[in-house]
């Protein structure tokens, strides 16, 4: 009678992870059907990916000079979010004119990516991925196949030493042990063997139906090659290959449950496999993120401006924006300190990784409140990196206010204490229940020195709070006998 209860329990609650799973990857960008990677130098890389945990996005394009959001005001889908302003062009021509224009002005004169590395290494970020080339089709890197790029004659900024940004952005991470990451849309909206200028575009698809167009469809897949052929043979080790824009697509793997998916009415089957094989000649063991499109070259899950509500199995990580928006837009408001550490701490309890996106301005720098947000992360990571990096997901995950995760190894167990509101208030003691085959050897509170008093009782361990002030989150640190 209990098996056939627990049986019962169990099977409730996995239909309703699966129900509450199929709701949350449909609206925020996550599909189903992960398959295991099977190179063990790309499962090996994953592994140490998953032990960085936190790492930077950075959006930064020739949009970043009318602060607009990246790429999407040229789309005449869902005018409304698209920011388009009526003074940059009153009529559909006009606007792209104009902002493909944007290349012409392009000069953001205080680009030291070092300055990012340092301030990104101190806040405890890990990994780096950079927008190379958005939706719009403009390069931030210096391609052979198109003159829309940063390192052309006719941008301004192409005179500068460090003109190619994605060099100068990898070589400067790399130098701080980040692991870098390309983000690259695969649709582009520049090149004529996707939105080609005989059709008006219609929406974020193909303009045209490559099976009527197959040698126009060839070309694109030839572009794309090349353009993806060059980012991972020129720019040294490039361990991640963040492919986004996954209307591109065979049209069998669409998932007709999501709504921008179940737009996509024509093939646009780009030939991943030969992509896939080509970055891995180049780099071997990349991870490749061919974004929604699950399956062999999809090897982890990117839930966007979104955290699960409960452990994944699968290796995934979160996008989410520090400012309100990906691209750079004037006095965006910056979410508070308090709000970043929890973030993470929710991210990894539930074992992803956070990756913050900070967006550059048309000057070439961040704001002054990014910097301040991650010199306020770099106090707190100093005091509890320990609890961060290497860890995995554990049971019981969460209880309350407090989240769990343990050494790989299995014989620490972190327990991180969030307070909601604007100022993090820690108890007079943290009480918390621990699993039952983990017996305490010792306890720390990260960045006490003294010894803590503690206590058992039962499967609850209680830990007198020795300190007042603690900033945005307090950890408890157990070893295991
Ligand atoms: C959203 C945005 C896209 C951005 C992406 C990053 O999908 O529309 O522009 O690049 O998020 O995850």
């Amino acid at each position: 009678m209990r098996i056939v209860l627990t049986i019962k329990k169990i099977l409730l609650g996995s239909m309703f992870l699966a129900v509450y799973f199929s709701s949350f990857s449909q609206a925020h960008n996550v599909s189903t059907g992960y398959r295991k990677p099977t190179d063990s130098l790309v499962v090996e890389n994953l592994d140490q990916w998953q032990d960085l945990k936190f790492g930077l996005f950075m959006h930064w394009g020739t949009y970043s000079q009318w602060g607009v959001v990246e790429s999407w005001s040229l789309c005449p889908e869902d005018e409304s979010w698209t920011q388009r302003k009526p003074k940059h062009g009153a009529t559909y021509n006009e606007y792209v004119k104009n902002y493909e224009s944007l290349q012409e002005t392009f000069n953001p004169k205080e680009f030291n990516p070092r300055k990012w590395a340092d301030a990104a290494k101190a806040a405890g970020m890990k990994y780096v991925v950079f927008t190379t080339k958005h939706h719009d089709g403009f390069a931030m890197f210096d391609t052979k196949q198109s003159d829309y790029k940063i390192t052309s004659s006719r941008t301004p900024f192409s005179k500068h030493p460090q003109a190619d940004v994605t060099k100068a952005i990898f070589e400067s991470f790399r130098a701080e042990d980040f692991k870098i990451g390309a983000y690259f849309s695969k649709p582009d909206w520049h090149t004529e063997y996707y939105w080609w200028s005989y059709f008006p575009p219609r929406d974020r698809n193909v303009n045209y139906n490559p099976e009527k167009y197959p040698e126009r469809w060839n070309k694109y897949k030839e572009f794309t090659f090349n353009q993806i052929d060059e980012l991972t043979s020129n720019y040294g080790k490039v361990d991640i290959l963040w492919l986004d824009g996954g209307w591109v697509r065979p049209f069998s793997t669409i998932d007709q449950n999501v709504e921008w998916q179940r737009a996509i009415t024509v093939e646009q089957d780009i030939d991943m496999d030969r992509i896939g094989h080509m970055a891995r000649k180049n780099q071997p063991g990349i991870i490749v993120v061919d974004r929604t499109v699950s399956g062999k070259w999809e090897n982890y899950v990117t839930p966007e401006q979104a955290i699960p509500e409960h452990p994944l199995e699968i290796p995934w990580e979160s996008c989410i924006t520090m400012g309100d928006s990906f691209s750079y837009v004037p006095n965006d408001l910056y979410k508070p300190t308090k709000v970043i550490v929890e973030t993470l701490v929710k991210i990894i309890s539930r074992g992803g990784n956070y990756l913050l996106n900070i967006a550059p301005g048309p000057n070439g720098d961040f704001d002054q409140e990014a910097y301040d947000r991650l010199r306020d992360l770099s106090e707190w990571m100093a005091l509890n990196g320990s609890a961060v990096y290497s860890t995995r997901a554990t049971a019981p995950y969460r209880n309350g206010d407090y989240y769990y995760t343990k050494s790989k190894e299995g014989d620490v167990l972190n327990v991180f204490h969030l307070s909601e509101g604007d100022e993090y208030i820690s108890p007079a003691s943290f009480e918390f229940p621990i699993p039952v085959d983990f017996s305490v050897e010792r306890v720390r509170l990260l960045g006490y020195t003294g010894k803590v008093k503690w206590s058992k009782n039962g499967d609850r361990l209680i830990v007198q709070n020795p300190e007042g002030n603690l900033n945005y989150a307090a950890t408890i640190q157990l070893e295991a006998k």
